[in-house]
């Protein structure tokens, strides 16, 4: 796997200074090239997109918010029970025509559900540890960050994990705590379980399916007389290359399998671009309004005031100063890929020219998964004082985003009260969207 030399000379770097604060594991490699891991979209490993670059001479960072999906996890049950299906037809078969199948005679599929694996535990421990790194001038052991998680339990052990990162970076001198977890059955502002009228992205998935699978699936089938793989289950096996490589921290026999099988990963890839851009993306009409809630919360730490938002916080919550305050210097929140989603998509973040088609992918969208929303995905804004002016800055896996919604200069910035501005949607609470979110469907 491909580390960012920043990120790399950065943990190295650590690594020096104190060794005993080594992360157990700076993202295996699992011998699997880099592109093949991207095209696992949604449960691609973290990657940074960009080296991290200091913000320009004259700018200094003064608060960052950060916020992260949870990392590497097991399949959750509903993916599990569609996985463990197209295997057992797999495994009726007698008699495989083609060798390259034959560990499925013998593969036993044992892997838990939906929480986080070691190696996504790992990579929670190394962004803690990349944050002390990166912003330790921000935080002190009686200026601690404000840390919040939704109240899942992969999630709430990312928070954990990162906070002991964070903790071993600084020899222990900084301790941060999971200060406060959101019930998701309640007001959650990270996560996407309060718009009952939104739509799915199934109709999507399902037509790329139709379109992009039917060769791979023909393929298994010849492979595996009788097993009679839908295009659905041959899509669901190619997931047991991401998640057994994940959990077991080794190449599974199942990407070499598909490494055979031309455009089967390309085709898995892009069902996870159209599964994200019309579940809570662009392509969701009452997708966006899900991440209200959260930019709602930003903007309020942004410009130290207090929250204006009808939409997915708990207002009792962000009231009180003991559960939201203001005026820190660092913030980060734990969260999920729909949510993280939904958020870029209410701020103005990697927008696309055109929907995204269920046939024809568009070989130049910026719409790519793995790239948006890897397991262990991060944004960070980072508010900055350049020459008495308060600036934003905006990064997603460390790159930094060009903000044209806002007047982003050639680094990126918009001044605080352009990017505040920029942000009407969130202010309008979702211009009427959100009320939709809670219509009675007909
Ligand atoms: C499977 O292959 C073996 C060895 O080639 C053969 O003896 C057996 O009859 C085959 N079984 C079926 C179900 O085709
Ligand atoms: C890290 O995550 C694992 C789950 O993978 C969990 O069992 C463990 O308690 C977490 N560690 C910390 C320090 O929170
Ligand atoms: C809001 O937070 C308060 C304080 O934790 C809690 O008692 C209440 O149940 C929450 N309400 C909702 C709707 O989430
Ligand atoms: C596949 O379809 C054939 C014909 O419909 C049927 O006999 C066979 O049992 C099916 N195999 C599986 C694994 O479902
Ligand atoms: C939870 O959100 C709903 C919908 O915006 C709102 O009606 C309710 O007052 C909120 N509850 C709290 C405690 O903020
Ligand atoms: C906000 O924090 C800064 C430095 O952390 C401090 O100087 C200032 O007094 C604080 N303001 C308020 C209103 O608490
Ligand atoms: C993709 O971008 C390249 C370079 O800008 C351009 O030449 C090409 O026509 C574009 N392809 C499509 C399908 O838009």
């Amino acid at each position: 796997m491909h580390l960012g030399f920043v990120t790399l000379a950065c943990l190295i770097h650590l690594s020096e200074v104190f060794a005993a604060s080594v992360p157990r594991n700076i993202a295996p490699k699992f011998s699997i090239p880099e592109s093949e891991q991207r095209n696992w979209s949604p449960y691609s490993p973290y990657f940074p997109l960009a080296e991290y670059k200091a913000p320009p001479a004259g700018c200094e960072i003064n608060q960052v918010n950060i916020i992260q999906r949870h990392g590497a996890r097991f399949p959750t049950s509903g993916a599990a029970t569609r996985i463990k299906a197209g295997l057992s037809k797999l495994q009726s078969v007698q008699n495989f025509t083609d060798p390259k199948f034959d560990f499925i005679k013998s593969f036993t599929y044992d892997l838990g559900t939906s929480d986080l694996v070691p190696f996504g535990a790992a990579q929670s421990f190394d962004a803690g540890l990349e944050v002390f790194a990166r912003y330790s001038k921000l935080v002190s052991s009686d200026n601690l960050p404000f840390i919040r998680s939704d109240g899942s339990d992969r999630v709430v052990d990312t928070a954990t994990n990162w906070t002991a990162g964070f903790a071993s970076a600084s020899r222990n001198a900084i301790q941060p705590k999971l200060d406060l977890i959101l019930p998701q059955t309640g007001n959650d502002t990270l996560e996407d379980n309060m718009c009952p009228a939104a739509g799915e992205s199934d109709p999507q998935v399902d037509a790329w399916l139709a379109s992009a699978f039917p060769s791979v699936t023909a393929q298994l089938n010849a492979a595996a007389p009788g097993a009679n793989l839908t295009d659905a289950d041959a899509f669901n096996l190619v997931s047991l290359c991401p998640f057994m490589t994940v959990s077991k921290e080794q190449k599974s026999d199942f990407c070499t399998l598909f490494e055979g099988i031309p455009g089967s990963f390309e085709a898995f890839a892009y069902a996870g671009d159209l599964d994200k851009f019309y579940g809570t993306g662009y392509g969701q009409a009452l997708g966006p309004v899900q991440g209200v809630g959260y930019i709602n919360e930003l903007l309020a730490r942004l410009t130290n005031s207090a929250v204006n938002d009808n939409t997915q916080t708990n207002r009792t919550l962000d009231a009180a100063p003991d559960t939201f305050p203001l005026n820190k210097t660092m913030y980060a929140d734990f969260s999920h890929d729909n949510l993280m989603v939904a958020v870029f998509s209410a701020m103005g973040l990697f927008r696309q020219s055109a929907p995204l088609s269920t046939s024809t992918p568009d070989p130049n969208r910026t719409w790519l998964t793995s790239s948006v929303v890897p397991f262990s995905a991060r944004m960070a804004v980072e508010r900055l004082s350049c020459a008495g002016t308060t600036k934003v800055r905006v990064l997603v896996q460390d790159q930094v985003q060009p903000l044209e919604f806002c007047g982003g200069d050639q680094d990126g910035l918009c001044a605080l009260d352009k990017f505040v501005e920029s942000q009407a949607y969130a202010r309008s609470g979702g211009a009427g969207d959100f009320e939709k979110c809670l219509a009675t469907t007909v």
